[in-house]
């Protein structure tokens, strides 16, 4: 799909769908006026018959009848301005675009209005048709998949295809790639995306300007001691890889930011094993890591001054009979020691290595994103994502960036009384906690390989994958985390 901006009236817009925002209950405006005289009057009393008003989620499709340039005309409805303002022009992008295909319309144009004349609309708006456009067709044999508009015109009289509008295009693009990139590498299955692949994949997508990849096997992996990784890895027949990913900015850099993602590429519990319905989608695991491989491969498009490190150690979490053994504890490179109660709490395991040595290069912020826990998913539902920090400051300019993207957070606490929920009769700490509150006790976990440095946990168990279409994207990976990182990055 090929975006274009045009200096056009929109009664003299040649489209097969033409689109016009409407914010609700304000149908009154002289864009409708516009086509409504074009139509003889019929447009109006269409308004008034169906009851549109413009509310979130409503649309109205009406055809041209050869009356104007464009064939069909679809209002879509955009709710009022006062939440977010970006995440309203993200989701009529994704309507026009979810409705042009469904029409079959090939030439899309969206009054683009002043209202929403700023790049960061813009680039919502094309950045939410864009990833409503997503699809995984790669196992499927009739992969004709549905129709898909070839042109998305933004129009409005006086504009002009300039500077500001060309960066929204960019960014949008650049953005949804990587969205798209963690989407694949999501839905590609399990016995395909195994570490190595992830690894070989990180090298395809994570190299030009200023990017370069390291992926560990597992001789360097014992090399650099990341106990837990092989902890992990020993039940399988898959060899671990660790991936260093590295951004170095043309620019003497600002920042120096690290991100950490978890790379479980398929988790079945190991000997504490999953029952069936639990394991179904769990090759979804690895979506922390699929995220910060993607959101590094945006970086030499986005040209920032920020130093950013990624790493992803990954490993499948399999029953092998060498497996790892309820009672047994890992001795990590910081010192510190988890006795291993429960073997499908093996994110914490493998992040511990991770975090441990990302802490070595002393960044501005650690930020790591792991499908950790289904207790945030109980906490929060598939939608929301947990945030965990123990620095406020950073906390806040990710529920900044996330709440620009459109993407949820939440915050929860770490409690520090709950650290006695992870005391060990034998070593530092236990791997699991009680009963309850069982995404603190992961993120207190953490922590405790951190030190003092600013640090923020993003638990996408749930929004990681979806289990029904929504509005940007079909059934399974999400690519979340994706946007809020560039967001965060750039707003650096
Ligand atoms: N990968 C899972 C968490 C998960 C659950 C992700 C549901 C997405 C959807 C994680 O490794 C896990 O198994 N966690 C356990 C921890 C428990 C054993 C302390 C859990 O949440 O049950
Ligand atoms: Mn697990
Ligand atoms: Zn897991």
């Amino acid at each position: 799909m090929e975006v274009r901006f045009r200096d056009s009236r929109i009664d003299r817009t040649k489209a097969d769908l033409l689109v016009l925002p409407v914010r609700e209950k304000r149908v009154d405006t002289p864009e409708v006026d516009a086509l409504n005289r074009r139509l003889k009057g019929h447009l109006r009393a269409q308004i008034e018959r169906s009851k549109f008003t413009g509310a979130e989620g409503s649309a109205l499709l009406y055809p041209s009848a050869g009356m104007l340039p464009a064939n069909q005309i679809l209002l879509i409805g955009i709710g009022s301005a006062s939440e977010s303002v970006l995440d309203s022009w993200r989701t009529a992008g994704a309507r026009a675009r979810k409705d042009s295909a469904a029409q079959g319309a090939e030439e899309v144009a969206v009054f683009f209005s002043p209202e929403s004349d700023s790049e960061a609309a813009a680039a919502a708006l094309i950045e939410g048709a864009l990833l409503a456009g997503y699809q995984f067709n790669k196992y499927r044999s009739n992969a004709k998949g549905s129709a898909q508009p070839k042109f998305l015109t933004l129009f409005r009289p006086g504009l002009k295809t300039a500077g500001p509008l060309l960066r929204s295009l960019h960014q949008a693009q650049t953005v949804s790639a990587g969205v798209f990139l963690a989407r694949d590498l999501v839905n590609e299955p399990p016995s395909v995306a195994t570490a190595r692949f992830l690894g070989e994949q990180a090298e395809e997508h994570c190299r030009g300007r200023g990017l370069s990849t390291e992926v560990w096997n597992k001789k360097k992996i014992e090399a650099m001691k990341l106990a837990g990784l092989l902890a992990v890895n020993r039940g399988s027949h898959e060899e671990p890889r660790f991936i260093k990913i590295r951004y170095q900015p043309a620019r003497r850099s600002k920042k120096k930011i690290a991100l950490i993602g978890k790379g479980i590429t398929f988790d079945s519990g190991g000997l504490s094993l999953k029952p069936p319905k639990s394991m179904e989608t769990m090759k979804l695991d690895m979506a922390g890591g699929a995220a910060v491989i993607a959101t590094m491969s945006c970086l030499p498009k986005l040209n920032l001054d920020v130093e950013v490190t990624g790493y992803v150690p990954t490993t499948d979490n399999l029953p092998g009979d060498n497996a790892q053994k309820p009672g047994d504890v890992i001795r990590y490179l910081n010192g510190k020691t988890i006795e291993v109660l429960n073997t499908d709490a093996e994110g914490r395991l493998i992040l511990a290595d991770a975090l441990a040595l990302a802490a070595e290069q002393k960044p501005d912020s650690m930020i790591n994103l792991a499908t950790l826990t289904g207790a945030c998913v109980v906490a929060l539902g598939p939608r929301v994502a947990g945030l965990f920090s123990n620095h406020q400051p950073l906390a806040d300019a990710l529920l900044r960036s996330a709440m620009d993207t459109g993407e949820k957070l939440w915050q929860l606490p770490l409690v520090k009384e709950y650290k006695d929920m992870i005391k060990s009769s034998v070593a530092d700490i236990k791997n699991i906690g009680g009963a309850h509150a069982g995404a603190i006790t992961a993120a207190l976990i953490l922590q405790e390989f951190v030190g003092d440095l600013p640090w923020a946990h993003l638990d996408i168990a749930g929004p990681a994958f979806a289990e029904s279409e929504s509005s940007l994207g079909p059934k399974g990976g999400t690519g979340f985390g994706v946007r809020t990182l560039v967001k965060f990055l750039t707003s650096l």
